[in-house]
């Protein structure tokens, strides 16, 4: 079963970050099992709505460390954010219309959400990080 799984270098080494980093892990876990595992339209859209609504929360906190922190790169990062909720909403919307079988929307999940966290991590969050840590700022 492919799942998301969280690997030593996915550490920020900001606490805060990094344990929501684990949260979302599981959560987009929790998500994709219920997909395959064929949950009702409750329990599949509940998970999304709170992997939305806790994906929201973790970009506030990182937005703030970093804005507090000075970090060059803010605006850029907050927009790679932004670009994130749009898109994961309008994944929510075709739950919603069924629009997708419910084999291409796992994949779409797998796509958009399960690798965009593990790539953004890895290398978006990393960086902001790195400079954060350089800088002093956490
Ligand atoms: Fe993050
Ligand atoms: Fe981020």
């Amino acid at each position: 079963m492919l799942q998301l799984q969280w690997t030593p270098d996915m550490e920020t080494g900001i606490e805060v970050v990094d344990r929501q980093h684990r949260e979302l892990v599981e959560q987009v876990n929790r998500l994709l099992q219920a997909m395959r595992a064929g949950k009702g339209r409750k329990v599949v859209g509940d998970l999304l709505a709170f992997l939305g609504r806790y994906a929201v929360e973790h970009f506030q906190t990182e937005e703030e460390i970093m804005r507090r922190g000075g970090y060059p790169e803010y605006e850029r990062h907050r927009a790679v954010h932004e670009a994130f909720k749009r898109d994961f909403a309008k994944l929510a919307a075709e739950y919603e219309k069924q629009a997708n079988t419910k084999l291409a929307l796992t994949i779409e999940v797998q796509k958009r959400v399960m690798e965009w966290l593990r790539q953004h991590i890895l290398k978006t969050d990393k960086k902001a990080a790195e400079y954060l840590r350089e800088h002093g700022a956490v």
